[in-house]
């Protein structure tokens, strides 16, 4: 079910703001592609100008295929030393751009990827906006065999995390590791919050994108694509 934002349904301004991203997209270069269901709107628009693009470095398995079946070329992180852009959706985002991430498992491959561009690109429906990060269970990849340390860490913090389930069995990431969501915590300050998470041992990547904020937010809204610059 979508939810109608005035007479646009949710789907409809991803659809908005996946075309609107088009334009941070610089001829005859390579751009950084994120995951998810807005971004599978960008992957749709920038089908409509590949032949102006050299290509695009993924961030998910599933953004490859998705990107290959229209005829962009997929290039490996490896191959590229910097990016002009990175576009990609998020979970949420803050009034300063910093945002959650990693609803699609594809978390440490977008910081990967993000890190490359020297733009960040965030494209997103209204609902996504929110006035501190949190609400959104917070992905986190983990090493499996230091989940259970990982999730007493963050119950000390007051959070309660649970190991991601995919089809009644820990769902694997492309990195063939697991993602603990954690619900209840307030991170009132992303960057220090990012930095002490990182330093836990068995973390692969927390879902705060603060260090790789976004520079740029294209949000979908009633009245159209908001575009506000960090
Ligand atoms: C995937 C992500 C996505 O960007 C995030 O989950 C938003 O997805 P959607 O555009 O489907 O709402 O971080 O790991």
């Amino acid at each position: 079910m979508t939810t109608p934002i005035a007479s646009l349904s949710q789907d409809e301004l991803k659809t908005l703001v996946g075309q609107a991203a088009l334009r941070y997209v610089v001829p005859g270069e390579i751009v950084g592609v994120g995951t998810g269901s807005t971004v599978n709107k960008f992957i749709n628009a920038l089908a409509t100008m590949k032949d102006q693009i050299k290509g695009a470095v993924s961030s998910s398995v599933a953004s490859t295929e998705r990107l290959k079946a229209l005829g962009i070329t997929v290039f490996d992180a490896n191959e590229v030393q910097s990016l002009s852009v990175y576009i990609d959706g998020a979970d949420e985002i803050d009034a300063q751009g910093y945002m959650v991430k990693g609803g699609g498992a594809a978390l440490t491959r977008e910081k990967i990827v993000a890190a490359l561009a020297k733009q960040f690109v965030c494209i997103a429906d209204a609902s996504k906006l929110v006035p501190a990060l949190g609400n959104f269970p917070l992905p986190v990849e983990v090493i499996p065999m230091a989940a259970a340390q990982i999730a007493r860490n963050f119950e000390a913090m007051g959070g309660t995390a649970i190991i991601r389930q995919k089809d009644g069995q820990p769902l694997v990431t492309d990195n063939g590791q697991h993602i603990l969501d954690v619900r209840g915590l307030q991170i009132t300050d992303p960057l220090a919050f990012e930095s002490q998470v990182n330093q836990w041992p068995g973390v692969v990547t927390v879902g705060v994108f603060a260090h790789q904020k976004a520079t740029v937010c294209l949000l979908g809204c009633a009245d159209g694509v908001r575009t506000t610059t960090y």
